[in-house]
C-alpha cells in the first residue's frame, strides 16, 4: 500500500515549534538560503556527524578482502589560498548557467526551467516557463496557456509536452515567445549567463583584485592539498583515506525546498586515495558501503535510491560517480543526498601542475619487496634503466582517488522527513487520539531518554533526579514532570525520544522503573540500576 506523502508544512511548522530548526535571522525578516539549528536540531546533526565520523573514520566497515580500511582525519580553514580554486577548476568553471526576468527581477536557474509549449492553433505560438518540480508554477504555467487560448475564443483541452529551456533558448530569437514563471507577458528572459557560485571575500585591510579570497564551495580541495602533509605527518600507507566534516558555501541561484539547496551547509567527505589499477574495486566498495549506512540509520530501502549517473552527466575526469538519492517528500523523482565519485588522479594532478609540487606516492613496501630482481636499490638510478611505464606505477604513481561525499544538512532533512510519523494511540481512558511521533534511529535521536517521575511528591522527584543525574553524564536526556504522564509522553513523542523512564510507587519499594518504547508503546519494568545498559543497547 502506498504511504501517503508528507506535507511539507506541517514538518517545516514542528521544526519551528519544538526548536529543530529556524530562518536565519527570523526576526529580521530571515535570508534566503540560510537556516539556523536550534537546539533540538543542533543535537540532531551532531548525532548524525558524530555517527559518519565513528562509523567511517574511527572504526569503518572492513575492506573488499576483509582488511582494515586505514583512515584519518582533518579540519582545514575554510578561507584557503585562491590558486587552489583556481586549479581545482572553481574559478574557471564553478558555474550555473542563470536567467535573469526583466521584469519581475527573479533569477532562475536555467537548466532547471522546463517549458510548456502553447497551443499551436494560437498565433504566435508562446511557450511558458516554469521551475522543474514547482508543482504551483507549472499549474501557473498550464493557466497561463488557457487563458491566452479563451482569449483567441478557442478552447482548447489536453496538456502542452514540457521541453528544456536550455534546448529552446539555444535559438536566441526563442526568447522573445518564452512567457516568464512569474510575469504574464513574452520576452522577459535574458539568455542564459555562468554564474560563479563561489562567495567572494577580501583578505586584509584593502580591497583589491589581489586580496580576493573564496569562501570554500567543498571541503574536499583541503584534503588535496594536505595530501603530502598527512603521508609525511602519520603512519598511513595507500590504499587510505582522510575524511573531513566542515562548512561549505555556495551562493546558489535558486535556494528552495527547506534546507535541501542552502547557500551555507556542511559535508561529510572522504577522499580515498589508491593505487589507479584498484580504483573501481574501491569505487564499488565505497557505494555499498554508504549506501549501507543510510540504511543502518533508518533510511527505508524504498526511499533509498543508489542512481548510477550516465556517461553524458559523468565530470569528464570522472571514469563513474553513484548518487545515492532520497525520496523527499516535495519531489516527484529521488533527489541527491551524496555523491560517490571515481575522481581518477585528477585532483592531485592539478595541484602538482598549479603548486610545482610533487604529490605523487611512492610504495616503498613494493620498492623493497621486488629488491631482487634489481641491480640497484636506488630508485633514481632505476629510472635510468629507462623502465616501461606500467613498471614505474607499481611504484611510483599519481594516486586515484574515491570521494563519498555526503551533505549532512541534507541527510539532518531525509532524517526528519523519515521520522515524521502520524497514529493514533489509546490515552489514560483507553480512547484513541492523534499522536504526532518523530521515529527517529535511537542513535539519532536528540534525547534518547525522558525521566518523569509520576507525580511529585512522595520522594519520586529525588529518585528521579538521581537517576537523571546518573544517565547526563552518557547521554543527553531530559527530565520532565510538568503536567499528565499521557501529556509528557506526547511531548517526547513528538521530539522523537525513544524511551521514556517513569518513577512510580513500586520504584520507592524495589527500585525499579518502567521504560516506555516511542514506537511499539510496550513498557517494561527493568531495575533503575540496569537503565543506563537498557538505552545503551538499543543505541547500537
Ligand atoms: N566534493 C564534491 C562535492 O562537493 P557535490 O555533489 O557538489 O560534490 C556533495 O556536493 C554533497 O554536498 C551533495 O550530495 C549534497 O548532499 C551536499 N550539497 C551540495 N550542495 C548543497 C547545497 N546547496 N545545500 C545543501 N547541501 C548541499
Amino acid at each position: 500500500m502506498a504511504t501517503a506523502k508528507l506535507d511539507m508544512e506541517k514538518l517545516v511548522s514542528l521544526c519551528r515549534r519544538r526548536g529543530f530548526i529556524f530562518q536565519s535571522s527570523e526576526i529580521y525578516g530571515g535570508i534566503n538560503g540560510f537556516w539556523d539549528y536550534g537546539p533540538l536540531g543542533v543535537e540532531l546533526k551532531k548525532n548524525i556527524k558524530d555517527a559518519w565520523w565513528q562509523d567511517m573514520v574511527r572504526n569503518p566497515p572492513l575492506g573488499p578482502n576483509g582488511q582494515e580500511i586505514s583512515m584519518v582525519g582533518l579540519d582545514c580553514s575554510i578561507i584557503m589560498n585562491p590558486k587552489v580554486w583556481e586549479a581545482s577548476g572553481h574559478v574557471g568553471g564553478f558555474s550555473d548557467p542563470m536567467v535573469d526576468c526583466k521584469e519581475s527581477k527573479k533569477r532562475y536557474r536555467a537548466d532547471q526551467l522546463e517549458l510548456l509549449q502553447g497551443h499551436q492553433e494560437i498565433v504566435p505560438t508562446l511557450y511558458y516557463a516554469y521551475t522543474k518540480g514547482d508543482e504551483s508554477l507549472l499549474k501557473d504555467a498550464l493557466k497561463k496557456a488557457e487563458k491566452a487560448a479563451r482569449a483567441s475564443g478557442k478552447k482548447l483541452a489536453g496538456t502542452p509536452l514540457g521541453q528544456a529551456f536550455m534546448q529552446v533558448a539555444k535559438d536566441a530569437a526563442k526568447l522573445a515567445i518564452i512567457v516568464g514563471p512569474d510575469v504574464d507577458v513574452p520576452g522577459t528572459l535574458t539568455e542564459p549567463r555562468a554564474f560563479n557560485l563561489m562567495f567572494q571575500t577580501y583578505v586584509g585591510a584593502v580591497q583589491s583584485a589581489e586580496n580576493i579570497a573564496y569562501l570554500r564551495p567543498e571541503t574536499a580541495q583541503g584534503i588535496f592539498v594536505n595530501f603530502k602533509n598527512v603521508l609525511d605527518s602519520s603512519r598511513v600507507k595507500l590504499p587510505f583515506g582522510i575524511a573531513q566534516v566542515g562548512k561549505a558555501f555556495r551562493n546558489e541561484i535558486n535556494p528552495r525546498n527547506y534546507t535541501f539547496r542552502s547557500r551555507e551547509f556542511e559535508q561529510m567527505e572522504i577522499e580515498f586515495f589508491c593505487h589507479p589499477s584498484e580504483s573501481m574495486k574501491w569505487y564499488e566498495y565505497w557505494r555499498d558501503v554508504r549506501k549501507n549506512w543510510y540504511s543502518q540509520l533508518g533510511i527505508k530501502s524504498d526511499n533509498l535510491k543508489p542512481r548510477e549517473q550516465g556517461k553524458d552527466e559523468l565530470a569528464f575526469y570522472s571514469i563513474g560517480t553513484t548518487d545515492i538519492e532520497y525520496m523527499f517528500p516535495f519531489s516527484e523523482e529521488p533527489q541527491e543526498l551524496e555523491g560517490v565519485a571515481h575522481r581518477g588522479a585528477y585532483d592531485l594532478t592539478q595541484h602538482m601542475k598549479h603548486s610545482g609540487k610533487d604529490l605523487t606516492y611512492m610504495d616503498e613496501d613494493a620498492w623493497n619487496r621486488d629488491a631482487a630482481n634489481r641491480k640497484t636499490n636506488s630508485f633514481k638510478e632505476w629510472l635510468k634503466t629507462n623502465p616501461a611505464k606500467e613498471e614505474i606505477e607499481k611504484y611510483q604513481y599519481v594516486p586515484h582517488v574515491i570521494e563519498p561525499s555526503a551533505g549532512a544538512d541534507r541527510f539532518t532533512l531525509a532524517v526528519l522527513c523519515e521520522a515524521y510519523s502520524e497514529d493514533k494511540v489509546p490515552d489514560a481512558k483507553g480512547n484513541l487520539e492523534e499522536r504526532l511521533v518523530m521515529k527517529f534511529h535511537p542513535r539519532l535521536a536528540p534525547v534518547k531518554a525522558a525521566i518523569l517521575p509520576l507525580v511529585k511528591k512522595d520522594g519520586m522527584p529525588e529518585k528521579a533526579d538521581g537517576l537523571y543525574r546518573e544517565l547526563k553524564k552518557h547521554f543527553k536526556v531530559e527530565y520532565d514532570d510538568g503536567g499528565a504522564v499521557g501529556r509528557r509522553y506526547r511531548r517526547q513523542d513528538e521530539i522523537g525520544t525513544p524511551f521514556c523512564i517513569t518513577i512510580d510507587g513500586d520504584t520507592l519499594k524495589d527500585d525499579t522503573v518502567t521504560i516506555r518504547d516511542r514506537d511499539t508503546l510496550q513498557q517494561r519494568r527493568v531495575s533503575m540500576a540496569g537503565v543506563l545498559e537498557e538505552i545503551r543497547k538499543a543505541l547500537g
